[in-house]
């Protein structure tokens, strides 16, 4: 079965879907993006996911050129055209195709992108055994609200934790802790959950939400304040969480073991609670 895509109103196999070379998302990263994850072959919180596609598109100017419910239906359009038993759902809208020039085009149309990719089945290894993740310095720009396509410094980053090891880069600007390359950061400490509170310097994650709420709906206190890096190695537990990764513990940071086992009790309760949300929004397993 092909990877389907969707390019401006048709879909196709991604391998005979094409955009102009002249799209302002090639030629300057000129556009936000999403990723959306299916269970049960239900897109999970999707509302959340397009709500903060209109609003990375809002802060860079971009027109969305659909509405709620056309990107709805091209969504479970592109979900049963795949037939895959759980799908990836990228979603990308740049500001269009224009002669090459920093100002914003007068005539651009947004282009509106989607794949739908197979997920494959893992059986939750990975969030049962836990990964090593290293600290670097973010060295991103200073709107890491916005969704944006300019993911040089995540990629650049990702790279250098995978070469030395390690599953995950979680970021330090100025002495604080950030956010992971693609997915947030909560640590534990006697019993509270502590992860960094929403600003310009980390994305608003939609797995993040969810899981802050399941915590204290658990009974556990979440504290979203400031984390300095050396607060961060000596955390009880630590668990970066995202729309791929669900609910993951590190079980080293720089190459030293985190806690004493992995997942820790805290971390264990979350996975939980995620997971039994998961079950009850969409009715599918979650992975
Ligand atoms: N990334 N922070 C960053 C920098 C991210 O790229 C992501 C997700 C998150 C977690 O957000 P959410 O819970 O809404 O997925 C946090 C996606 C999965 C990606 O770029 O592939």
């Amino acid at each position: 079965m092909p990877t389907i895509a969707y390019v401006n109103g048709h879909f196709s196999p991604i391998e005979q879907a094409t955009i102009s070379i002249e799209d302002r998302g090639f030629q300057f990263g000129d556009g936000v993006y999403e990723v959306v994850r299916t269970y049960g072959g239900g897109a999970f919180r999707l509302h959340d996911h397009l709500s903060r596609l209109e609003s990375s598109a809002r802060a860079v100017s971009i027109p969305v050129p659909l509405s709620r419910t056309e990107w709805e239906a091209l969504i479970r359009e592109g979900l049963q055209r795949s037939r895959y038993g759980e799908c990836l759902v990228y979603i990308q809208l740049t500001r269009g195709v224009a002669p090459r020039a920093h100002l914003f085009p007068s005539s651009a149309k947004p282009t509106v992108v989607m794949t739908f990719q197979e997920i494959p089945e893992t059986g939750g290894a990975l969030q049962r055994q836990g990964v090593p993740a290293v600290t670097l310095s973010d060295l991103r720009w200073g709107r890491c609200s916005i969704k944006s396509l300019n993911l040089l410094a995540n990629v650049l980053a990702k790279q250098e934790a995978s070469d030395a090891g390690a599953l995950e880069a979680i970021l330090v600007k100025d002495g604080l802790v950030t956010e992971g390359c693609s997915s947030n950061v909560c640590l534990v400490k006697d019993g509270n959950i502590v992860t960094p509170p929403l600003s310009d310097q980390l994305l608003a994650g939609v797995t993040r939400a969810v899981v802050l709420e399941l915590a204290r709906k658990n009974g556990i206190v979440v504290e979203e304040r400031e984390v300095s890096e050396e607060e961060l190695t000596r955390a009880d537990e630590l668990f970066l969480i995202g729309t791929t990764i669900e609910v993951l513990p590190v079980s080293r940071l720089n190459g030293v073991p985190v806690g004493e086992r992995v997942p820790g009790t805290v971390t264990q309760a979350v996975r939980d609670a995620f997971q039994r949300c998961i079950l009850s929004e969409t009715g599918g397993e979650p992975g």
